[in-house]
């Protein structure tokens, strides 16, 4: 039976992710009343450090994340008031025993949920450690973070390093795009109307664009981000959710296993790309130096420090193949130092059958849908309009966008960080909104054989000025069947 947790252990409770997104989560719970009442929560992490000391880094975090003004110092010294710290290091056993020990004390009448903010290959010799220190119970749940593994091998290595500790309902993956508003719009868009769903098939839909654009660089994260490239860090994970909330069939209801059995089937419908389709349905490019806003930005090798293979920008056509969407391309694109940020799902339909309409100007352009995630909420309908006028040579059409700002439609509601909603979730058991293990290991499969390919091939990225939409086979892609991206 799943309580509410009233101790959440955070490990890498010092890291980067920490201090940017989880802690400031966590006061924002804290502030608005919905952390349960008697939760407690431990940070660990290698550094020595006592529980003054942690409470203390948890303040700097929250004081530099919540803009000056809106800051509740009486929330913050709540959150405070529930923190406690334990260091601990995988390769260190009585750290370790101590922490579990830690744990066995502060966890209370409910459900411990510990989050593994750490390197991967530390999931199993962690959860190996909870069960050998007697705390890892039907009462516990472990959230990991992305990336689980680098392919489909080491993925299923930690996965099954986890299953011999936890149940897989004990277990919430993160992809902390699941926790975005906008991305969760995206289903009661599609399921709260019935405008829709008549049209979401290849009947009327030509094809489809999913978009994660981002201007930002290397970030300070070469290292490791020089060991996924962008198939890694950005498709396998968050582009194919994107793709499977777009694709997938009506699931029952919105619970876990009825909406992650639905993603699945997208995952395994996706055509496998392989042979020569590598070459013409795959691009990855990497940026070289160029401009942003105006910006001058160096290159990725420059930014690295040395020359890399590494791809920061991917694009791709695929295919589902199932009844619904068969014959519709889902072109899918993600890149760094791209012209803005935008995060977009992009529906074209078909031209209407017959015109009725002849003479200049008078062509009606197929209808579009266009949901924005990020960085502004916001759908647009395109629809063919009559332009005004007395058209003596016959009637004008044009094309002109039904415009909803969500922003302004919800203008009293607070935005949330992508960790509120997850953390909220995890606390309370609900794993609708977490990636199952199934799911990822379909997601590696498919993407396994596009790197595959890439190396096979010899196939190395495509240079693109740093400001630019990719490298030019990137804007062929789609050309060579008649279609554009959007811009
Ligand atoms: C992360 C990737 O998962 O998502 C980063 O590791 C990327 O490389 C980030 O920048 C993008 O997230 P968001 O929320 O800024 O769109």
């Amino acid at each position: 039976m799943t309580q509410d947790a009233s101790l959440f252990v955070l490990f890498g409770a010092t890291g980067d992710l920490a201090q940017r997104m989880l802690l400031p989560s966590l006061y924002a719970l804290e502030r608005d009343g919905l952390l349960p009442g008697p939760l407690r929560l431990l940070g660990t992490a290698r550094s020595p450090m006592d529980g003054e000391a942690f409470r203390a880094h948890v303040a700097e975090s929250v004081r530099r994340a919540v803009p000056g003004g809106e800051l509740q110092e009486e929330a913050l010294s709540r959150l405070l008031a529930r923190c406690d710290y334990q260091p601990a290091s995988v390769d260190d056993p009585a750290a370790l025993s101590a922490l579990s020990a830690r744990i066995a004390a502060l966890r209370g009448e409910g459900d411990t949920l510990v989050h593994l903010s750490t390197a991967p290959k530390f999931y199993g010799p962690i959860c190996q450690a909870l069960s050998a220190g007697g705390v890892a119970d039907a009462r516990m749940r472990v959230m990991l973070e992305k990336p689980i593994g680098h392919d489909l091998g080491s993925s299923i290595a930690i996965n099954e390093a986890v299953a011999q500790v936890f149940r897989e309902a004990q277990v919430f993956r993160v992809d902390h795009y699941l926790g975005k508003e906008g991305v969760q719009n995206l289903l009661a868009l599609r399921f709260g109307n019935a405008l829709f769903e008549p049209l979401w098939n290849s009947r009327f839909v030509e094809q489809v664009q999913i978009t994660v654009a981002e201007t930002v660089g290397l970030e300070g994260r070469g290292g490791y981000y020089d060991e996924s490239g962008a198939m890694r860090d950005m498709v396998q994970n968050h582009l194919l959710q994107l793709l499977t909330l777009t694709a997938m069939e009506p699931p029952s209801h919105f619970e876990p296993s009825a909406v992650r059995n639905e993603k699945l089937k997208v995952l395994r419908s996706l055509r496998p790309i392989e042979g020569e389709d590598v070459a013409t349905h795959t691009v990855a490019g990497q940026y070289t130096a160029g401009a942003i806003d105006g910006r001058a930005v160096p290159g990725y090798a420059d930014e690295l420090g040395r020359k890399s293979r590494t791809e920061s920008f991917v694009a791709i056509r695929a295919h589902i193949d199932n009844w619904r969407w068969s014959g519709v391309p889902f072109y899918l694109r993600t890149g760094k130092r791209l012209p803005r940020r935008a995060t977009e799902i992009f529906v074209k339909l078909r031209a209407v059958p017959h015109s009725i309409f002849d003479g200049e100007g008078a062509r009606p352009e197929p209808n579009a849908l266009l949901i924005r995630l990020q960085p502004e909420e916001r759908i647009s309908m395109m629809l063919m309009s009559k332009t005004p006028g007395l058209d003596r040579g016959g009637l004008r059409l044009s094309q002109v966008a039904l415009d909803l700002d969500l922003h302004d439609a919800f203008a009293h509601e607070r935005r949330r960080i992508a960790y509120e909603r997850l953390y909220l979730d995890a606390l309370q058991g609900n794993g609708t909104l977490f990636v199952r293990r199934d799911e990822i290991e379909a997601a590696w499969t498919w993407v396994d054989q596009i790197l595959g390919g890439w190396t096979a091939r010899g196939q190395e990225p495509k240079p693109y000025p740093a400001g630019t939409w990719g490298p030019t086979a990137a804007l062929a892609l789609p050309e060579r069947h008649g279609h554009s991206w959007r811009e």
